[in-house]
């Protein structure tokens, strides 16, 4: 099932009011670790799977891209992006990330950034992605840890005063849906193994160029509330492959 919580009015709100849609990219703690994964985007032509607001897509057009695309599912995400990024070629497109349709090797770049957890057939995906890229083209994208996403809740154990004690990782080796809080609202994710989301890539014709388990950046450990207790336990995981010549 693909869930379009994004749209939801409540859910929404909500999301907006992070740090990652107010400040946008210098907003997400990620952020300079992927920069540095990024790939050269001048002339490209470029997608950005699950786009949100835009930010990447805005970045890649400020980084001399030829033409960007951004899809994605919730069209008040779009709204905000099309709002926010009148300047530059891109094209923002409401579809699901699973019914996409483009030309074959038609894109140099592809990005996703904290999407591929809502999707449930991830090999599909990656096979999807691998026709749409040219050859060596590159694919970078940021995921929810496997770790943070393995045992459903996505919360803290807590002791009676309200102190977090540790996170649950259960069921690890179980792949599939979990009804996940996010924001205080239920919200339906994926859960896979590191080895799963490396190891496809591999099978369909990617080679890795690098694999980051990003920290939280100094400056936000005492200024970004809970920031610290990001250092407990991996959130996500970012990759960059490409695909073989
Ligand atoms: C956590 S937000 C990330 C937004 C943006 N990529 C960023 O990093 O700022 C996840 C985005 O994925 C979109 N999304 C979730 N499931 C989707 C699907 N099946 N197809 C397309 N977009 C989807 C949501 O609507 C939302 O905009």
């Amino acid at each position: 099932m693909k869930e379009n919580k994004y749209d939801d009015p409540l859910f929404f709100e909500k999301y907006s009011q992070m740090d990652r849609s107010k400040k946008g990219l210098d907003g997400a703690g990620e952020w300079k670790t992927l920069e540095n994964m990024l790939p050269d985007f001048q002339g490209k032509k470029v997608l950005d799977l699950g786009c949100g607001y835009g930010w990447h897509c805005e970045y890649a057009a400020d980084h001399g891209a030829a033409e960007v695309t951004g899809v994605d599912i919730s069209e008040k995400m779009l709204e905000e992006a099309r709002k926010s990024h009148k300047k530059g070629s891109t094209a923002y497109i409401c579809c699901p990330i699973e019914d996409i349709d483009f030309e074959e090797a038609s894109f140099d770049i592809i990005l996703s950034s904290l999407a591929f957890h809502y999707i449930e057939n991830y090999e599909e995906i990656v096979d999807k992605i691998h026709k749409l890229l040219k050859p060596g083209g590159y694919l970078v994208f940021s995921a929810e840890h496997p770790v943070f996403t393995a045992e459903g809740s996505q919360d803290w154990y807590y002791d009676e005063n309200g102190k977090i004690l540790h996170f649950p990782v259960d069921n690890y080796y179980y792949e599939g849906k979990r009804n996940a809080v996010f924001l205080g609202e239920p919200v339906t994710k994926y859960h896979r193994t590191f080895t799963t989301y490396v190891s496809v890539l591999l099978k369909k014709g990617f080679r890795l160029v690098d694999v980051e388990e990003p920290q939280p950046p100094e400056e936000m450990l005492d200024t970004v509330p809970g920031m610290k207790d990001e250092m407990r336990r991996p959130m996500m995981f970012l990759v960059s492959a490409q695909k073989e010549k």
